[in-house]
């Protein structure tokens, strides 16, 4: 009988990665001036509150925590990327895991989506939070947060990389980080949100997304290979008044073994003459340039050289994940 009951418990796992969610400041009032990725990801859980706790257990659902990195997300590198989806892959083919909460810092969280998203066939729901308040905050939003990402991470229908922050659900291919400050400060661009958590209800406003995670080769060799792993290098640059091209040229300069270059035209993806004969020049190296645009909403549409430049339809930051990824998987 005992045997019966344990076999019915579910987990739902939480990775601890940093950020301000785990942040510590010096004083309960300071909402700025803290450190990042100071709590352990065991011990931001007593920040759920008993009740909430108690109605898991109630439900047979047990809260299973892993550290999987400590740090501000400003630092994010691939060494810890590669960590996170390997221990991902790990838990994703675990029939006792009902869903993943990834505890992150917001800097660079749509980057993390995005890559997960691009590189994990969810099996269940895996989703990210985090917090613009530290954990040593009066009133901070990470507990919140967590209670909000559990509940998703529970909602059996969600396969798919979801972020979750101040009440919105956001899909890992549009969310994006709008405000330094402000507890709200995620959008999902020109689509709107998946989902509203109200009260621990889930208001479904879009369908769920389904998995883009279709670059096999690159997820196949990110999950097979060693910290050493020779990721590409794949530099950002943008265009606006005055742009004479020299930041392209110097990294052409370096030989530093540029794969790609990402450009964030002005408007729909324009460049001033200077900028695009550098952009030429990288192209006849094999350096590939994707072309997206510095506008913070839309994307670049019909583009006239879009043989020369492969267009992303992305954010400029998701866009240089895209084209890393598509560079592994070639
Ligand atoms: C970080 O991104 O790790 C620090 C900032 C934050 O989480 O809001």
């Amino acid at each position: 009988m005992q045997e019966k009951n344990q076999k019915s418990i579910k987990k739902v796992v939480i990775l601890g990665m940093g950020g301000t969610i785990a942040g510590l400041a010096e004083n309960t009032t300071d909402n700025v001036n803290y450190q990042a990725g100071q709590v352990s990801v065991a011990d931001l859980l007593a920040g759920l509150g008993a009740g909430f706790v108690e109605s898991l257990q109630n439900n047979k659902i047990e809260l299973v925590t892993e550290q999987v990195a400590q740090l501000d997300s400003k630092d994010m590198s691939f060494v810890v990327w590669q960590q996170l989806l390997q221990r991902l892959d790990f838990y994703n083919t675990q029939p006792d895991v009902m869903g993943i909460v990834i505890t992150h810092g917001t800097d660079t969280l749509e980057e993390t989506a995005y890559f997960l998203h691009r590189t994990i066939s969810a099996n269940k729901p895996i989703v990210l939070t985090c917090a613009m308040r530290p954990a040593s905050a009066m009133n901070p939003d990470g507990p919140q947060n967590m209670r909000d990402a559990i509940l998703m991470a529970r909602h059996s229908s969600a396969n798919c990389v979801m972020v979750v922050c101040d009440g919105a659900v956001h899909s890992a291919q549009d969310v994006q980080k709008d405000h330094p400050y402000r507890t709200n400060a995620f959008s999902s661009r020109d689509n709107g949100v998946l989902a509203w958590i109200e009260e621990g209800h889930i208001r479904q406003l879009r369908a769920w997304p389904a998995s883009q995670a279709i670059l096999y080769r690159a997820t196949q060799k990110i999950l097979d290979a060693n910290s050493h792993m020779h990721w590409p290098r794949v530099e950002m640059v943008m265009n606006y008044a005055a742009c004479d091209g020299a930041v392209v040229q110097a990294l052409l300069a370096q030989k530093m073994d540029l794969a790609g270059l990402i450009v964030a035209g002005t408007g729909n993806g324009t460049l001033s003459n200077d900028l695009a004969l550098q952009l030429d020049l990288a192209i006849t190296q094999g350096i590939r340039v994707g072309l997206c645009s510095r506008c913070a909403l839309g994307q670049v549409v019909g583009h006239q050289k879009q043989a020369e430049y492969e267009v992303i339809e992305l954010s400029f930051t998701k866009a240089r994940v895209e084209l890393i990824l598509q560079i592994l998987n070639a």
